[in-house]
């Protein structure tokens, strides 16, 4: 997992982690720190074993640890997240010693992780998008009554 570990080590990475943490300081809605981007890469690494679908950790943990980098851009500059974050991620990825076609599967993954018609996916962003789901436990949030989320989104029960 030495390259997972280079992304965090990774001067735009720890800067646009930093920065978001400040911006989401006294944010009452999910934030997007560690324990959200860790949350998502054992959920995925989960089902990935569960299902037997045969993707890297390496690759899992990668597409977690970066499918939420462009948030603070998406505060700052109104980019959507997944579109700013591809873009960072590319740097990061190649700085970070991943093949360029492990580098198309991470990027698919942040790009897709809000897109509607990757939830069904076997894929790695299938995985990354409904980990990314699963990850809150809304039926244990304060915020809940107000939080945008649809009610099909919504995680009313543990999941198991
Ligand atoms: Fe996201
Ligand atoms: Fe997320």
């Amino acid at each position: 997992m030495e390259r997972v570990n280079r992304i965090c080590e990774h001067p735009v990475w720890k800067w646009h982690m930093e920065r978001l943490a400040e911006y989401e300081k006294d944010r009452i809605f999910c934030r997007h720190g560690m324990e959200h981007l860790l949350d998502v890469a054992r959920i995925a690494y989960i089902e990935n074993l569960e299902n037997n679908r045969g993707i890297s950790k390496e690759i899992i943990y990668g597409a977690a640890l970066l499918h939420d980098i462009g948030r603070y851009l998406q505060y700052t500059e109104g980019i959507p997240h997944e579109k700013a974050g591809e873009e960072l991620a590319l740097e990061i990825l190649k700085d970070s010693g991943f093949s360029e076609e492990e580098q198309e599967e991470i990027l698919e993954a942040v790009s897709r992780h809000r897109d509607k018609d990757t939830k069904d996916s076997s894929q790695l962003a299938g995985l990354i998008y409904r980990a990314d789901k699963q990850s809150r436990i809304c039926c244990f949030c304060s915020a809940e009554p107000e939080c945008n989320w649809s009610e099909e989104k919504k995680n009313r029960q543990i999941r198991v």
